[in-house]
């Protein structure tokens, strides 16, 4: 027991020194750093795709065609997804990220999130390559909106509650109108065989940090899962924070199997020490 604890103390203190020495250090995040914060993951047990299926909730035509045969599914989808929005906040997950930016030693985060909770956090530099929820994107010209989070939630759970069997109409009156041309919006994120956003700028990162912490993520959903290749192609220190288990292996400096709210306030401290 003695030996397993100085085994992950070593292996703290070995990510400690490496961050330390630092001087460009890119995060890369997938949903298990919001796990702690009340948001399921995608692909653990009992995550969302164990709950709806990903053909039906995750394409823009799997979703149009459930919408208009079965209602109910898009209801409950939604209405678990106000649910679960309405009381998510950024834990210390989140926060170690943003105190290693106050640092100077952290530079961006590229997340696969959608879920905000990096800018609520206070990171200033975030490249969301899945999109954001509580932003809109004009289908005429393809503008954005950044929405209020409360004001989105309150309403969609008003017309939902409404509503047993919402009309896909009804729904599309969730989000505002373009206020450039009036148009209808949607969400600004990107479903399965959608186009991801800002992969220019994430592989930019990805070649130009000297480490890069992977937090949270399986690591199969591409192009996005290929950032932490890019980043060890360019010879950057790789240091991998998940639970369940170290997906990028082949390439991973220290593995941390730890929660993130978990293990980065643990790093954060020893960083600090070192500096
Ligand atoms: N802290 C850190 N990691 C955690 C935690 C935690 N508290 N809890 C779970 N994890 C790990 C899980 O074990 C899993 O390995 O986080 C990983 C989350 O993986 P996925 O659920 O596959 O999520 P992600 O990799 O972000 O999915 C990528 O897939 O469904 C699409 O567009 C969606 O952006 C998403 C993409
Ligand atoms: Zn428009």
């Amino acid at each position: 027991m003695v030996i397993f604890y100085f085994k992950i103390m070593d292996a703290f203190q070995k990510a400690a020194k490496l961050i330390a020495e630092s001087r460009h250090i890119v995060a890369f995040t997938g949903a298990g750093i919001s796990a702690e914060s009340g948001i399921p993951t995608f692909r653990d047990p009992g995550g969302i795709w164990d709950q709806f299926d990903p053909d039906e909730v995750g394409t823009t035509g799997g979703l149009i065609a459930t919408l208009s045969q079965r209602p109910e599914v898009i209801r409950d989808f939604l209405l678990k997804t106000v649910e679960i929005f309405e009381q998510a906040k950024p834990n210390p997950g989140h926060i170690g990220l943003k105190e290693l930016e106050d640092l100077g030693l952290l530079k961006v985060v590229i997340t696969q999130n959608i879920d905000n909770l990096h800018q609520e956090a206070g990171s200033s530099n975030v490249i969301e390559v899945h999109g954001n929820l509580f932003r809109a994107r004009c289908l005429s010209c393809g503008r954005k909106q950044q929405l209020n989070k409360k004001e989105l939630l309150a309403r969609t759970r008003k017309i939902l509650e409404e509503d047993p069997r919402p009309a896909p109409q009804k729904l599309l009156e969730i989000l505002p109108h373009c206020p450039y041309c009036q148009s209808y919006t949607r969400p600004d994120v990107v479903m399965f065989g959608e186009p991801v956003q800002q992969l220019p700028e994430a592989f930019q990162a990805a070649s130009s940090c000297d480490l890069m912490l992977v937090l949270g993520t399986s690591g199969v959903v591409y192009p996005a899962a290929a950032l932490p290749y890019q980043a060890y192609e360019n010879k950057a220190k790789i240091i991998e924070i998940n639970p369940t288990d170290n997906y990028y292996s082949s390439i991973t400096d220290v593995y941390l199997s730890e929660t993130a709210a978990k293990a980065m306030p643990k790093l954060v401290d020893l960083v600090k020490d070192l500096l």
